[in-house]
């Protein structure tokens, strides 16, 4: 297993809107697997192909304190949702940076593991709002687009000096 680079705001790549997995093979399983050792490296309780620069649907979440359990959604899409949560989020393509976004309370997800084989799962809380988050960077879509153009650009300032500072 290795771990993979992770993209930051606002690199372009992080807006490319990713593709249907069509193929389960071995390569997608080390795939998955190297992700998942990316986000606990990280660490982090979500990550998105997207976010190491892969533009296929797949995404790994873990919301639990000893990093005992692990999803992945292949292909995942959000078929009922309902309720209002607020929630302070984070991100791996966001270092540092925290902000209060309102998303979905209840959501049923439908998807395929690492095989193919479809499930179906319900969430709420954390779990609900990490899908959520996950989902959004395949369709390129960041938490920071929830706030304000203002808070936005402030962001992406800092995170281009702390860039900048880093290289
Ligand atoms: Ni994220």
């Amino acid at each position: 297993m290795s771990t993979l680079n992770i993209l930051h705001f606002p690199d372009p790549r992080l807006r490319i809107k990713a593709k249907p997995v069509e193929i389960f093979d071995a390569a997608l399983r080390t795939l998955i697997d190297d992700m998942f050792e990316t986000m606990y490296a990280a660490p982090g309780v979500g990550l998105a192909a997207t976010q190491v620069d892969i533009h296929k649907r797949l995404l790994v979440v873990d919301v639990s304190e000893d990093q005992d359990a692990p999803h992945a959604f292949v292909n995942p899409r959000i078929v009922t949702r309902g309720g209002v949560s607020v929630h302070d989020e984070g991100c791996l393509s966001f270092p540092g940076i925290y902000e209060q976004v309102e998303r979905e309370s209840h959501i049923t997800v439908v998807a395929q593991d690492g095989d193919g084989q479809p499930f179906t799962l319900e969430a709420e809380g954390l779990m609900a709002v990490c899908i959520q988050h996950e989902i959004d960077h395949l369709d390129g879509k960041l938490f920071v687009d929830y706030i304000s153009e203002l808070k936005r650009g402030r962001i992406r300032k800092k995170l281009l000096k702390q860039q900048r500072q880093a290289s």
